[in-house]
């Protein structure tokens, strides 16, 4: 299973992407955690310690143009994906290898295309199996949608919070997604108060038909436990949260 998880800035991606990881691996299934945010954070909900090494960055470097018979040039990844995973990657939590395109080491030295080309081939290299599961954060803007870093993801996970910009954006994700031809494309809705929050999404989604298959409620102890840096999961044991997730990793697993 390939996931891509999408949404506003603030909705929660990195947070839900971090804990269905984990969640998944703590279930013995291999993960392949990509942060493709160039400013990543994906490794702290992870539970890696903030001093600690992040993964060397994935760049155009790994990438290998050929040209096709009909002339198009296209990409692909010059060495096996195992090999990009054990130069690149590293382990996090159980069974959870993290890759992340990292972050532009100066300001004003260039565009990431070919960062986002060399995540794309990744996932297109990706295992197919089904006891596998890759997993993409991606940053808050359409950039990646537009230039397809999720064409091979088997699902979008849109995630949206109870306000109309939000909503409106997951709509916009939604659009992109069926341009790129994504199979299954539906709507996480995030910090949910109270059932007139719930009701909101489900009404937007429901105009342009993108199913809700998970409601996580707002819960403090997932913002307090994030104020230390790396997420612990004894802190949100109890969490209604970590709940709702857990029941959408069991359906993901189970739908898809
Ligand atoms: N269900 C929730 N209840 C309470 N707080 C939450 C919940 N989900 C996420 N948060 C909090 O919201 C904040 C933003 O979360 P997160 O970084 O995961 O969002 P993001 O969408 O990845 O942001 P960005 O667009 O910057 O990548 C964090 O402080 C996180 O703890
Ligand atoms: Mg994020």
């Amino acid at each position: 299973m390939k996931i891509a998880v999408c949404g506003k800035g603030g909705v929660g991606k990195t947070t839900i992407s971090g804990l269905l990881c984990r969640i998944l691996g703590a279930k013995g299934i291999p993960v392949l955690a990509i942060d493709g945010d160039p400013n990543p954070n994906l490794a702290l909900t992870l539970g890696l310690d903030p001093q600690a090494a992040m993964p060397k960055p994935l760049t155009s470097k790994l990438l290998e143009i050929y040209q096709k018979d009909d002339g198009k040039k296209c990409a692909k990844l010059k060495s096996p994906l195992a090999e990009v995973m054990a130069e690149h990657g590293i382990q996090v939590a159980e069974n959870v290898t993290l890759l992340a395109v990292g972050q532009p080491e100066h300001a004003g030295t260039g565009c990431m295309c070919g960062t986002h080309t060399t995540v794309r081939e990744i996932i297109h290299t990706a295992l197919e199996e089904s006891e596998q599961v890759t997993l993409l954060d991606l940053e808050a803007s359409l950039e990646q949608m537009k230039r397809g870093t999720s064409k091979y993801v088997d699902v979008l996970l849109c995630v949206v919070e109870p306000y109309y910009r939000s909503m409106e954006a997951v709509a916009r994700f939604q659009r992109l997604g069926k341009e790129l031809e994504i199979k299954n494309i539906v709507a996480v809705a995030n910090k949910v108060k109270n059932a007139q929050d719930e009701e909101a999404i489900r009404d937007f989604c429901a105009q342009t038909d993108l199913p809700v298959i998970a409601v996580i409620p707002l819960d403090p102890t997932v913002s307090e436990a994030d104020k230390k840096g790396s997420l612990d999961m004894a802190d949100i044991d109890e969490s209604p949260a970590l709940r709702a997730i857990n029941q959408l990793a069991e359906d993901l697993l189970e739908t898809v």
